[in-house]
């Protein structure tokens, strides 16, 4: 059998390393080895967005890198096509997986369903029901010509019966990023959290890091084009942060490039540069944010994996979304997270009773650590 998995940008990189190992790991016995080919399509490229997972995680370096970079969304995605394309066409694979909801999911599900091969989507079935956001568009086109849907939850399995999508093609397998979670658990919690401030400051640590001597500090991370492609959104954020934050508790925030050109435009990076209780980090290794997550007091953030990561470290987290495409993370189901939007009435109220909560970790079903072993085998198992 031969195999493509693809990925693109910074969350696939985490959901890709366990299934190559899984991979590996059947080649060691099995009388049929798969043949895999890693292709990345390259929207990440900096070191930090990309390069320095596929080391911390063991990822052996793509076979293929179709060179997309920064775009337009048509830009990255029809790139990616005409790439893709030649690449399915060149090495006839038996399979393309996919994983998560960017733009490499929407390109090569459609490029490979178009050239008669089997497609697997790792992580389907999620659903924020917001149109407005480029990851739903990704996720419902790749969910409605995949032939297998692994889905990470019971909720997502239900959204896609909802769809009409034959019981056939979906499978329960868990939560792929939690495999990598566990494997690396250990090793992140070897750094020091010091030595990670220093390594990754872009504002100068030397006369802060007194600060954070008490071991307390809250983390942020914000990149999604709601929250931060708008100043009247994004300024309010910034004022709460630094007018009721940093005056409670030492702030880490690890900027994304995205976010960093937003803020700059709008005349607002100087000033968070300059603020003594406010440590602003590039984009963090893998270990570094597994090891800041596992002592925050509290997560301020936009992204969906680390509201997973979360629910399992237990760390209080405020979603600066109105949806989410991961419920079984909230609170009402059990996880660590609230959806606050972007009203700072919200999110002084649930920052405030985040700060009085203990660490509370939740294990949802099957995020045991071997979902990669089971996306494997259903693969293997599948009867076209
Ligand atoms: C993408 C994903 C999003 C994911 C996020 C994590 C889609 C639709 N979005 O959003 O789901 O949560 O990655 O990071 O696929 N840039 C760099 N260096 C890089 C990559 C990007 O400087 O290595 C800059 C680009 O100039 C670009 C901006 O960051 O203008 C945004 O990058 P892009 O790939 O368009 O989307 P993300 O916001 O990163």
């Amino acid at each position: 059998m031969k195999i493509i998995s693809v990925v693109g940008a910074r969350p696939n990189f985490m959901k890709i390393a366990p299934f190559i190992k899984a991979i590996e790991k059947h080649n060691q016995t099995a009388s049929e080895k798969i043949e895999h080919i890693l292709v990345h399509t390259g929207q990440h490229y900096d070191d930090r967005m990309s390069r320095a997972f596929f080391e911390q995680l063991e990822i052996p370096d793509a076979d293929i890198n179709l060179g997309i970079g920064s775009g337009t969304h048509a830009e990255q995605v029809g790139q990616t096509m005409i790439e893709f394309e030649r690449v399915v066409k060149e090495n006839k694979p038996d399979w393309v997986v996919i994983v998560g909801d960017v733009n490499a999911i929407l390109a090569c599900s459609v490029t490979a369903k178009k050239e008669h091969v089997l497609c697997c989507h790792i992580e389907a079935g999620l659903r924020s029901g917001d149109m407005a956001m480029p990851e739903e568009i990704n996720r419902l086109v790749a969910d409605r010509i995949s032939d297998l849907l692994l889905t990470p939850d019971r909720l997502s399995s239900e959204n896609l019966r909802k769809e009409g999508v034959p019981e056939s093609k979906i499978k329960f397998t868990g939560n792929i990023m939690i495999d990598t979670l566990e494997n690396n658990r250990k090793k992140a919690d070897s750094f020091d959290i010091m030595d990670i401030l220093i390594q990754n400051s872009v504002n100068n640590p030397g006369k802060k890091i007194g600060g954070l001597l008490s071991d307390e500090f809250a983390v942020m991370t914000l990149h999604r084009p709601s929250n931060v492609d708008k100043k009247e959104i994004l300024e309010p954020i910034v004022r709460f942060i630094i007018d009721e934050v940093c005056p409670d508790i030492p702030l880490i925030w690890t900027i994304h490039p995205r976010t960093r050109k937003m803020l700059d435009s709008y005349g607002l990076l100087d000033e968070i540069m300059e603020h003594n209780s406010l440590f602003v980090l590039e984009p963090l290794g893998y270990l570094e944010m597994l090891k800041l997550n596992m002592h925050a007091k509290v997560i301020l953030t936009d992204s969906g994996g680390l509201q997973e990561e979360c629910t399992v470290l237990g760390t209080p987290c405020l979603t600066l979304r109105w949806n989410t495409e991961r419920p079984i993370t909230l609170k009402e189901h059990g996880g660590a997270s609230v959806l606050v939007g972007n009203s700072i009435d919200l999110i002084r109220k649930e920052y405030h009773e985040a700060r009085n909560k203990k660490r509370h970790p939740v294990v949802p079903e099957l995020w045991d650590g071997r979902t990669a072993e089971r996306c494997l085998k259903a693969i293997l198992d599948f009867n076209n």
